[in-house]
């Protein structure tokens, strides 16, 4: 890229994928909210979305969405099983494309990871107190009847037939995402969820052609990218999100994910979004120490070896990191989650730190609030320029 040479922070260099066109590398990335009812977004999601857009990243997801309901984690996760659920999530892309934001749906099942209690009822399998506040249980389904855990439901293989119907739910899924407005789609193969579960040696122990070794794991998992490449348009990329490591012993590797991504580019799969872990539990793998970045090493070495475009996420907060990252070759794109529900204008701030002034970043921003914080940025100016005077006088007088 250009861009070393001229030092010019590349997080804000547009980026185009086939023939999408972000305004800047910054992608506000997938956050289930747990706030949906039977899978329909609600005014929630559109005000959480909404601050999201207005803080000037090029990209915003919206969460996981579940392909069908029995692929929902929680009561409260969003869908896209049936059209009830295309109006709702219309209403945010047209919002999100008016601000000049690309939409992108995260498409999800979870497998043995289903029917679990909402994060702040405790995470894990359902107990007669959240059935007391009207929670529902569903049976789930995986590549075995391995539960996750002691306590979560036991899952029901699934059958090969049944995993046509399933990938046709997917499909579904894909063209009902069409209809709500979604440019980017990116495929949920990451924390443990269905297709990680069809990856993994320690959660696919299946004896069929869907299992055993590396291309009987990858099977399903490359079907379902297929079929999803088939039915989105061809002008608009695709993104897989992988769990890179499991970070267990005897489990997914960073070597499988290599050979993996080069199935999914040769499929025409556009991006491979690197996160990790989550087989079991939480969704991050725990024995991967915490840094900054700490996930963007499988970002790189991926982005190297498969030749494909990637995205590091993960305790990326710093823009001078999150645009070295890009400098460095290490990815393409820079994936924000938490600290833009800290701060939702994390990239409108981000410009200014990596040098823009702030009153011509202002003018990018929507009209509502730049042209008034343009003003405001005069004002303060000249305040400073009243006080250094101020000061310099005094200095004088005191005849320093
Ligand atoms: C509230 C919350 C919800 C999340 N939901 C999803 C999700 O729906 N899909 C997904 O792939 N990752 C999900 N994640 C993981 C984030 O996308 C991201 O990978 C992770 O938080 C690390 O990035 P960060 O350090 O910038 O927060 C979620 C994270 C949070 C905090």
């Amino acid at each position: 890229m250009t861009d070393s040479a001229s030092n010019k922070p590349m997080l804000f260099n547009p980026i185009s994928l086939r023939d999408i066109t972000l305004k800047n590398r910054v992608v506000i990335a997938p956050m289930a909210t747990y706030s949906a009812v039977d899978g329909i977004a609600q005014d929630f999601h559109f005000a959480h979305w909404g601050r999201l857009v207005l803080g000037g990243a090029g990209c915003v997801f919206v969460e996981a969405t579940a392909v069908t309901d029995q692929g929902r984690i929680t009561n409260g996760d969003l869908g896209i099983w049936s059209d009830a659920h295309v109006a709702p999530l219309k209403r945010i892309t047209d919002f999100m494309k008016a601000q000049n934001v690309v939409p992108t749906i995260q498409l999800a099942h979870a497998g043995r990871k289903g029917s679990m209690q909402r994060p702040w009822h405790g995470n894990g399998a359902l107990t007669a107190e959240d059935f007391a506040r009207g929670e529902k249980k569903w049976d789930t389904v995986a590549p075995t009847a391995e539960p996750m855990a002691k306590g979560h439901i036991v899952p029901h293989p699934l059958s090969i037939a049944e995993l046509g119907t399933l990938k046709n739910d997917w499909v579904s899924a894909a063209k009902r995402s069409v209809s709500a407005g979604f440019d980017v789609l990116e495929i949920h193969n990451a924390h443990g969820y269905l297709i990680h579960q069809f990856l993994s040696p320690i959660s696919n122990t299946r004896d069929d052609g869907y299992g055993g070794d590396l291309k009987g794991r990858m099977r399903f998992p490359l079907e379902v990218a297929e079929a999803l490449r088939d039915v989105w348009p061809s002008a608009k990329p695709v993104f897989v999100r992988v769990s890179a490591v499991d970070g267990l012993d005897g489990g997914w590797s960073l070597d499988d994910t290599v050979v993996y991504a080069k199935e999914l580019k040769a499929r025409g799969i556009d991006v491979i979004d690197c996160s990790s872990g989550g087989l079991f539990g939480s969704a991050t793998a725990a024995r991967v120490k915490r840094t900054w970045g700490f996930q963007v090493p499988y970002a790189e070495r991926v982005r190297r070896e498969a030749g494909i475009n990637t995205m590091a996420v993960g305790l990326i907060i710093d823009p001078f990191l999150a645009d070295k990252i890009l400098q460095n070759g290490q990815a393409d794109l820079i994936a924000i989650a938490r600290e833009a529900l800290v701060n939702p204008c994390w990239p409108q701030m981000a410009e200014i730190t990596l040098g823009r002034q702030a009153s011509d970043a202002m003018d990018d921003w929507p009209e509502q609030y730049g042209w008034w914080l343009k003003h405001r940025e005069r004002s303060i100016a000249q305040i400073r320029a009243d006080e250094d005077a101020a000061t310099d006088q005094l200095l004088v007088n005191r005849g320093h």
